[in-house]
């Protein structure tokens, strides 16, 4: 990634006139210059944003519903024009932005791709070469010759993203888009994004998905109503913008100023960096999650791993306890000795207690492990919504035990713990740690499994053919 700025927002303002009637929108247009009554007042959609994004960045927008992320990327986009502030874009943009932009609904497919590839900057030519490829990679077949108003939305989104990633974008911004086309669609277009973005160009992504930010994203940012509350890696700003979006409503102002003055760490969870029986660099984060240099259990005697104190997560973010408080969320062996440092293949047992503040009907408790950067691997919950707990009464504690088997490469991660509850009809935590504990999994020089997670492949090898030409 180079340090070029590609996009630079400063204190960018974006207002619309808002009507509270339809037809005052009429007498404003009727109204005599001279002595023009306002008929609107101004709604500010995005208040003094100041922004830089680098070529090649992967930019993550998050953000509640009404936030401004759309209206961020269309004036990004050239689409919405500010009010007021700077909007400074080195690069061509190919933008997907909401459904009904950029196609004319009379036009066929065929017409709209040489319609729009113009627009995005292609000469006809330019387009005509790449047509095989756009209607490839859509693959809506005979609609391809159809005006677009008959198509489906999700027909729509393929075709509206097999020109814009087709057209050779500096910078690709995508509003959500794609959440509309079936999954086999998605995953073909987020791997033409890692594409895209490995080939250099900066992407702006908005999406409601933790997963698909803290898996695509390099950074990422918060809006919440027009303001740009918090900047940083996305995994820091996903569990805060959850923290938020989960806060009881009498809460949210309270923890939006906690999160403004919150600053990421500069991006790399979390661990101490301090080994208690290691000497890694301590300046150096990452290398905590390798772990070459710790001592193999053998040589401890301690078959099933062991307890490193200096293993403390510090990216723990507690959501607003609504009545229930979890404590001590560790790692135990099944013989109940407790433990972080885990050695691959052997059962473990997460375990935290939940004491009750108040009485809690429908009580159920969840755990999730993560990667260090947070892209989400597994968990489960202590049972289904209809098996939940009826009553939990104030003053109980209860102790919950997860069971599982460490099937994870060698590394460091991260373990949620939560308690669902009904309030109001409706389940919702009532307490919930992010990053509540951490552990590490010991490097197996052995290891014929690749990737994070062992799915205990076995393989059979056998010569299938030739052996009787040789014969
Ligand atoms: N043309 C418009 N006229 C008036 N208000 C608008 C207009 N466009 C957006 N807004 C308002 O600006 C605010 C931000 O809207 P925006 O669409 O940017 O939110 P968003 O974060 O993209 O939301 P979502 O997650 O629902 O897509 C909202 O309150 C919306 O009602
Ligand atoms: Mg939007």
């Amino acid at each position: 990634m180079s340090s070029d700025p590609i996009i630079r927002l400063d204190g960018l303002n974006k207002s619309f006139p808002i009507y509270e009637k339809p037809m005052h929108r009429l007498y404003q247009m009727l109204s005599p210059q001279a002595h023009k009554q306002r008929w609107f007042r101004q709604f500010q959609a995005l208040k003094n944003i100041s922004l830089t994004i680098r070529k090649g960045e992967t930019l993550g927008v998050v953000g509640r519903n009404g936030s401004g992320k759309s209206t961020l990327l269309q004036v990004i986009c050239g689409t919405l024009t500010p009010s007021s502030g700077e909007v400074r874009v080195d690069g061509r943009i190919a933008a997907l932005l909401e459904l009904g932009s950029g196609f004319n609904p009379e036009f066929t497919g065929r017409e709209n791709v040489f319609l729009y590839g113009t627009v995005l900057g292609l000469t006809r030519q330019q387009v005509q070469e790449r047509f095989d490829d756009i209607a490839a990679f859509a693959d809506i077949g005979e609609f391809i010759d159809q005006p677009v108003k008959n198509y489906s939305s999700g027909m729509y989104v393929r075709l509206a993203f097999a020109v814009a990633i087709n057209v050779t974008p500096d910078i690709l911004v995508v509003d959500e888009a794609l959440s509309v086309g079936d999954e086999a669609f998605q995953r073909k277009c987020f791997a033409r994004i890692n594409r895209i973005r490995d080939d250099g160009a900066t992407v702006l992504f908005v999406s409601h998905s933790a997963g698909i930010v803290t898996q695509l994203c390099d950074r990422a940012v918060l809006l919440d109503r027009g303001e740009l509350l918090l900047d940083g890696s996305p995994k820091f700003v996903v569990s805060r913008y959850h923290k938020m979006l989960y806060a009881p409503p009498g809460r949210i102002d309270a923890i939006r100023d906690e999160i403004r003055n919150d600053r990421d760490d500069g991006g790399v969870p979390t661990a101490k960096p301090v080994l208690s029986m290691s000497s890694v660099n301590q300046d150096d984060e990452r290398l905590v999650a390798s772990a070459t240099a710790l001592p193999s259990p053998c040589a401890t005697g301690l078959s099933q791993g062991w307890f490193d104190e200096g293993l403390v997560p510090q990216s723990t973010v507690r959501y607003d306890k609504r009545g229930a408080t979890i404590s001590m969320p560790c790692v135990e062996t099944p013989d109940g000795r407790r433990v972080n440092v885990l050695r691959a293949g052997d059962d473990y047992v997460y375990v935290y207690r939940v004491s009750f503040q108040e009485n809690a009907v429908g009580v159920r408790f969840g755990m999730l492990i993560k990667t260090l950067t947070g892209v989400e691997l597994g968990g489960a919950a202590s049972s289904l919504p209809q098996d939940s707990l009826p009553l939990v009464e104030a003053g109980q504690t209860i102790e919950v035990r997860f069971r599982f088997r460490c099937l994870l490469d060698g590394g460091t991660y991260f373990c949620n713990a939560g308690v669902l509850a009904h309030i109001a009809e409706e389940e919702t935590y009532i307490d919930r740690l992010i990053d509540a504990a951490m552990f590490r999994v010991m490097p197996q020089p052995e290891r014929l499994a690749t990737g994070v997670i062992d799915f205990c492949v076995s393989s059979e090898v056998a010569v299938a053919s030739g052996s009787e030409a040789r014969a």
